[in-house]
């Protein structure tokens, strides 16, 4: 199986060096996600599970767009009502009639939710989240997991992170996942003064295996949450629609005061959503927060139909099949080569790790070989499965990855072998 070559992407990248901060900033980023002679850097065009890159060559796409890619690309009923939106107007002066239609859907299908608030990225909402847990308890303390991650203000980012100030950090309290008891510490050490909790449904961090939540984990957390006075947020900006259609807390069983909503709405088109219960309903209309284009009409209609359509194939059920049965054919051939492939998470969006080597080199390596067969993998964030990944897709994938261990085998010997 021939490998593939990236020139035309290193060319562009050298071009963008020039002109763009850092060339590809954020996640898209090679470094340190991917080794950047593995990858492809710039992609032609998409369609379904399948992305292009400029130089020709052609992946099965597990990456997602990092999670927004959901139904594939170009999925015909979010193109479909995408197109009809936009004839009628998309950015234009007064809210379109589809902005209260997807509210009211929201409202319909999340037990959480009595209220829709509408904005563009995951940021925008965990933001207005903290701002309306901060105004209707007077309270300054937010309670976050140590390595969550809930977009780049200041506030969310990691202490030390460059162009993070300490004022920045006052108010934010972080404790590890799954300890209740370091919860229950904070609200001793600052009572009446926590006015939010914040986490991801379960714990995603990069580099390290994903975490469930222990049993009772969340319905603890709730009851002190209530007992406090404490606003309960979920971040379930990557989770959302790919657990539950009603949200990942219904999922783990679990009711919250806001959800934070964005990547797989709308199959791609730019929205997010907060969402909440009634009693913060005020709130949410007195504190000010908006953008020049949170009323855009195309991405509204793009989500209406996308989890209009979603909801009727319970395309969350479909990737946790789907992806369990990919996940666990990769297993059992990955131990066919003496290697152990380790997968937490859920089989929609999975964290997958060989164990054999704790610096993650020969996962690395792995991830890379099969990526220039074409089956995108990236070594160090969580992966994406979507409703349009096919049985011919797994399929060939399964060839790859074959493929891919026989190529590091080959290259490590009996080195890191079980
Ligand atoms: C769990 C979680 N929260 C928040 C965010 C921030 O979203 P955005 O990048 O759209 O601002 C992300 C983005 O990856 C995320 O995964």
């Amino acid at each position: 199986m021939a490998t593939y070559r990236y020139s035309k992407s290193q060319e562009l990248f050298r071009r963008a060096a020039g002109v763009i901060p850092g060339g590809i900033y954020g996640h898209f980023s090679p470094a340190p996600l991917v080794p950047p002679s593995a990858y492809p850097f710039y992609t032609a065009r998409a369609e379904g599970s399948r992305f292009w890159d400029v130089d020709g060559n052609v992946f099965i796409d597990y990456m997602c767009a990092y999670g927004p890619m959901v139904m594939g690309y170009g999925a015909a009923h979010v193109e479909e009502a995408a197109a009809a939106q936009r004839r009628l107007g998309d950015s234009t002066t007064g809210a379109a009639p589809v902005m209260v239609e997807l509210a009211e859907l929201l409202v319909d299908i999340m037990p959480a939710a009595d209220w829709a608030f509408f904005a563009k990225n995951g940021a925008d909402v965990t933001n207005f989240a903290v701002m309306i847990a901060r105004d209707a308890t007077g309270r300054d303390k937010i309670v976050m997991i140590d390595g969550g991650y809930h977009g780049t203000a200041g506030w969310m980012q990691a202490p030390g992170h460059h162009g993070v100030s300490e004022e920045d950090q006052r108010h934010v309290v972080r404790i590890p996942w799954n300890d209740v008891p370091a919860f229950e510490a904070v609200l001793d050490q600052y009572p009446g003064d926590v006015a939010g909790f914040i986490a991801t449904p379960y714990h995603i961090p990069t580099f390290a295996d994903s975490q469930m939540p222990a049993d009772g984990y969340w319905e603890k957390i709730q009851a002190l949450c209530r007992r406090h006075n404490v606003v309960l947020i979920v971040d379930d900006i990557r989770h959302g629609f790919r657990l539950d259609m009603a949200g990942s807390s219904a999922y783990f069983g679990f009711t919250p005061d806001l959800t934070c909503l964005c990547k797989a709405m709308a199959n791609g088109y730019p929205i997010s959503a907060l969402v909440g219960c009634e009693a913060l309903k005020s709130t949410a209309a007195r504190v000010f927060h908006t953008g020049s284009y949170w009323f855009q009409a195309v991405p509204m209609a793009a989500a209406r139909a996308n989890l209009v359509k979603m909801g009727e194939i319970n395309a969350p059920q479909v990737m946790l099949t789907r992806g369990a049965l990919l996940l666990d054919a990769m297993v059992n051939i990955a131990r066919g080569y003496g290697y152990e492939l380790k997968v937490t998470g859920v089989p929609s969006m999975p964290y997958v790790r060989i164990t054999n080597d704790e610096s993650l080199m020969l996962h690395q390596d792995w991830c890379a070989e099969c990526t220039r067969r074409g089956a995108y993998f990236t070594p160090h964030h969580n992966w994406f499965i979507s409703a349009a990944h096919t049985d011919a897709d797994i399929q060939r994938t399964l060839e790859i990855v074959d493929e891919a261990f026989k190529a590091v085998r080959a290259k490590y010997g009996s080195a890191f072998q079980s």
